[in-house]
């Protein structure tokens, strides 16, 4: 069987070797990839991304099925496009997909169905606003309605830094129409998670749990970044949070859209905020919503599944996921990400990748931003690439990594030597 995969990143890689490992997969193609899935056995890059193109490509090759990596084609509807031509496809339409395209949507979906997450208001009246977190006072959190590559969320712990960010998304342009509205909501404590599942428009089947490290810097230091290292499972998310999460949030967002004739097809993912009470039951609330896997947590959690993720998908798109079981590799798995020199501001492009590690049964090297060119593979984004590790717990996860990202060589290479540390506690 051939399949395609859409997006050219880290995640797209780990989720493109994974689908290659099952026996009856002849190819994986990725559209349009990265140097890593140009040179994985069995993948094949590609050079398309208009969706109309890609369809046509999914007929004249016979690929049995579609994964759709990245947001950006869910919500302009690539899902919709694939079912209209009776092509499968896994991934939320792209009314479902405004879970993550807008902050509003969610924000209000999540109030009507008595979702926890933290309060708020909408505003597209830079006054208005003004006024608001002026009443509110700060800590306080302001976000850019749309799509923003994750840079759309200012955290202000002073005022100032909020009525500078609503000057700058309202009045600036600063986010373009992404941001010409904004939700303004309470500031959360506690400690976050990644709780991801596959759907299929009712059933669900949870993935691993897992945690990344969105800041730049050691020790959670430095500006927000798409996330510089994550690891897998999450001690945070014991069985009892698991339970709560599943009960509380995602049973009745699942439940939610489709009451809203919205059914959610795909992977959804849940950014947690934990907050553990002095009586050892903890608060859990929703910080938002992602309508795909996360990346770098997909590199760690795809590196632990050992079921076939082709019978995963399958049933899916069948609306069978209730017949189907993940099974994990019981050990830990921890990605470090690589990143270009003056990521995630202006990240240097085409600086030569020297040496690599080799990939074996614990270490895993995924490619995000890369090119391969005559001369070799090259740097071609800000993450460059993610080595993940796996031990049997979470320190040996990390040497098994940090040993390949030694292995590592191109010019201008920054990391966090820190991935982990709130789980070796
Ligand atoms: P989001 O893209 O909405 O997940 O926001 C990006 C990051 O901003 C999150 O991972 C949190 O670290 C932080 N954040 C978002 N919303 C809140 C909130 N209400 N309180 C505290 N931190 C938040
Ligand atoms: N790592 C966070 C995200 O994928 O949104």
């Amino acid at each position: 069987m051939k399949v395609l995969v859409v997006g050219s990143g880290g995640r797209e890689h780990a989720i493109a070797w994974r689908l290659a490992q099952d026996a009856r997969v002849q190819t994986v193609f990725v559209a349009p990839g990265n140097a890593g899935t140009a040179l994985t056995a069995k993948l094949q890059n590609v050079e398309k991304t208009d969706l109309n193109e890609l369809a046509d490509f999914v007929v004249a090759n016979d690929v049995a099925f579609t994964v759709v990596g990245p947001e950006a084609p869910l919500a302009a509807g690539i899902v919709d496009l694939f079912r209209a031509r009776d092509l499968k496809i896994f991934g939320p339409t792209k009314a479902a997909a405004q879970l993550e395209s807008s902050k509003d949507f969610a924000k209000a979906f999540m109030k009507r169905h008595a979702i926890p997450t933290a309060d708020y208001e909408t505003f597209t009246d830079a006054k208005a606003a003004h006024d608001y977190v002026e009443r509110k006072g700060a800590p306080i959190v302001i976000k850019a309605d749309g799509l923003a590559a994750g840079k759309g969320v200012i955290v202000a712990m002073e005022l100032a830094q909020a009525h500078e960010a609503i000057d700058q998304m309202l009045e600036g342009n600063a986010f373009g129409d992404a941001g010409a509205r904004v939700v303004i909501e309470d500031f959360l404590t506690g400690e976050e998670a990644s709780f991801i599942v596959m759907v299929d428009g009712n059933h669900i089947l949870p993935m691993a749990s897992s945690q990344d490290h969105k800041r730049l810097l050691d020790r959670d230091m430095g500006p927000n970044t798409g996330g510089m290292g994550a690891y897998s499972p999450a001690p945070i998310v014991t069985a009892d949070i698991h339970d709560q999460v599943m009960r509380e949030i995602i049973r009745p967002t699942v439940d939610g859209m489709a009451a809203d004739g919205i059914p959610y097809t795909g992977f959804l993912y849940a950014g947690l905020m934990i907050d553990r009470n002095a009586d050892g039951t903890a608060s859990v609330k929703t910080l938002e919503f992602n309508c795909r896997m996360g990346d770098p947590e997909t590199q760690p959690i795809m590196s632990r599944l050992s079921s076939s993720l082709v019978d995963l998908v399958q049933a899916a798109i069948d609306g069978r996921l209730d017949e189907v079981q993940a099974q994990w590799d019981k050990r830990v798995a921890l990605g470090v990400v690589c990143a270009a020199r003056g990521y995630p501001q202006k990240p240097e492009k085409g600086q030569l990748i020297t040496t690599l590690p080799e990939d074996s049964e614990s270490l895993h090297v995924f490619h995000a931003g890369t090119k391969a060119t005559a001369e070799g593979t090259v740097t071609n984004g800000g993450r460059v690439l993610c080595v993940v590790g796996l031990g049997d717990d979470v320190r040996s996860a990390a040497e098994k990594a940090y040993e390949g990202v030694k292995a590592v060589h191109f010019d201008g290479m920054q990391y966090r030597t820190d991935i982990g540390y709130r789980a070796m506690k």
